[in-house]
């Protein structure tokens, strides 16, 4: 193969800084108008800010790796071993299938009224208080309630959950200070399920359950197991949290769209993709090249680390026609929120029905969503969402 050799642009500043965690997106725009590749000083990284370039790595699973982790630090890439998120070929596929059946349609489908059910519960709670928490009373209450008893995680051990996952996403990033401070209660939450495996204590019927027996009839081992539950309630929370929040923010700071999807419920999925392109709760993972291969002109050598940005893929100017405005009008289902290829978020069907049950809540029983105070931004390296998003709902 000939490769060209086109000199990869560098960008010094640190895109994980507390400032650039609470506004990414100037640095993602400067990144994007330096060119299809580039490499980051400061991170020893290889960005990819681009969403066609962003695409075409995420479906080229042979040539950029997952096995060796995604985060950008060895720690987690060595600590997370055995998921399903880092591994490859046959052994991806057969973890994959071992619990893909209870996030497919059918199975959902058999969740939704419950999920229905509850996310008006929620709302009416909030309603009734009128002044909320966006992240506490509306964000965080459904996956809390859906996701560790899909799981298994046992009902009095779950307490320390939504910390030890948060610090689980926050460890993906670069090794800065807020990575190392992640490392215990990371390490916690490992310990913690290799205890539930070896204890056979979760929940019968789980998720956690189908894995247990799998390990017992020898297709896995209990270390995978613990790994594999870890794979499944890590990312279903926090995200999930982002994005109701996300939603919740965007529509108190876009009263005419809320109008809108009031007036015309029929957007409700559409409008999912749009916040989910607009601000997007995982902002990148990495990759790592298995040999030297050329992306957009230039070359990225064999064994290099690429990060996929995905959080500036949906905001590429070359691929949306008006990008920084948030419309749920817009066609947003090519979004990469939930990635792409042979890694796609293997629970975005629950994802997306948790979203659009709080939202059709939402619409159905509020008139208005009104910040009553600036939102704070949570500092975390891998998640973007708020610790606090003070609204006031008027009832419809
Ligand atoms: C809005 C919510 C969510 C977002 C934005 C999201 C995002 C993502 C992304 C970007 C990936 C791809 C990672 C990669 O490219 O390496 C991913 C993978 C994954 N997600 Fe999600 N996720 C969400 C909710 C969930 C939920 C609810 C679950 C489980 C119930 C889940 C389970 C997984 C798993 C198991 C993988 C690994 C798939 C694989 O490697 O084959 N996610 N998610």
């Amino acid at each position: 193969m000939t490769l060209t050799r086109t000199a990869i642009p560098t960008y010094r500043s640190d895109i994980y800084s507390t400032a650039a965690i609470i506004d990414p997106y100037p640095h993602y725009a400067r990144l994007r108008a330096l060119g299809p590749v580039v490499r980051l000083t400061r991170h020893r990284v290889y960005a990819i800010p681009r969403y066609a370039e962003c695409k075409a790595i995420l479906r080229d699973d042979k040539t950029f790796i997952s096995g060796d982790g995604v985060g950008l630090n060895p720690i987690p890439n060595t600590l997370s071993r055995g998921t399903t998120l880092t591994s490859d070929g046959a052994t991806h596929d057969a973890r994959r299938k071992l619990v893909a059946h209870r996030l497919l349609p059918r199975a959902l489908r058999a969740m939704a009224d419950d999920i229905d059910r509850r996310a008006a519960d929620i709302v009416d709670r909030a309603v009734a208080k009128g002044s909320v928490d966006g992240i506490d009373d509306l964000a965080s209450a459904l996956p809390l309630a859906i996701v560790p008893d899909l799981v298994g995680w046992p009902r009095d051990q779950r307490a320390d959950l939504m910390a030890w996952g948060g610090a689980t996403f926050d460890l993906l990033g670069p090794l800065n200070r807020r990575a190392a401070r992640a490392i215990p209660d990371s390490a916690r939450m490992l310990r913690f399920a290799r205890r539930v495996v070896n204890n056979r204590a979760v929940l019968d019927g789980s998720l956690g359950h189908d894995l247990l027996l799998a390990a017992d009839n020898g297709e896995l081992s209990d270390a995978d197991c613990a790994s594999l539950m870890i794979d499944y309630i890590v990312p279903s929370l926090d995200t999930t949290i982002s994005a109701i929040a996300n939603a919740v923010h965007l529509l108190a700071t876009h009263p005419e769209q809320f109008e809108l999807l009031k007036s015309q419920p029929e957007l409700l999925p559409n409008a999912v993709n749009e916040i989910i392109r607009y601000s997007s709760p995982l902002r990148a993972f990495t990759r790592k090249a298995r040999h030297d291969i050329e992306i957009g002109g230039a070359t990225v050598p064999g064994g290099a680390r690429v990060l996929v940005i995905y959080a500036s893929a949906n905001r590429d100017e070359l691929e949306w026609a008006d990008p920084d405005a948030f419309d749920i009008r817009n066609d947003a289902g090519r979004q990469l929120g939930f990635g792409n290829g042979a890694h796609a978020c293997a629970g975005q069907g629950l994802a997306r029905l948790e979203t659009q049950a709080m939202l059709r809540a939402l619409i159905e029983r509020v008139d208005r969503i009104e910040l009553t105070a600036t939102p704070v931004w949570a500092l975390n390296n891998i998640i973007r969402r708020h610790s606090s998003l003070p609204v006031k709902l008027t009832p419809a």
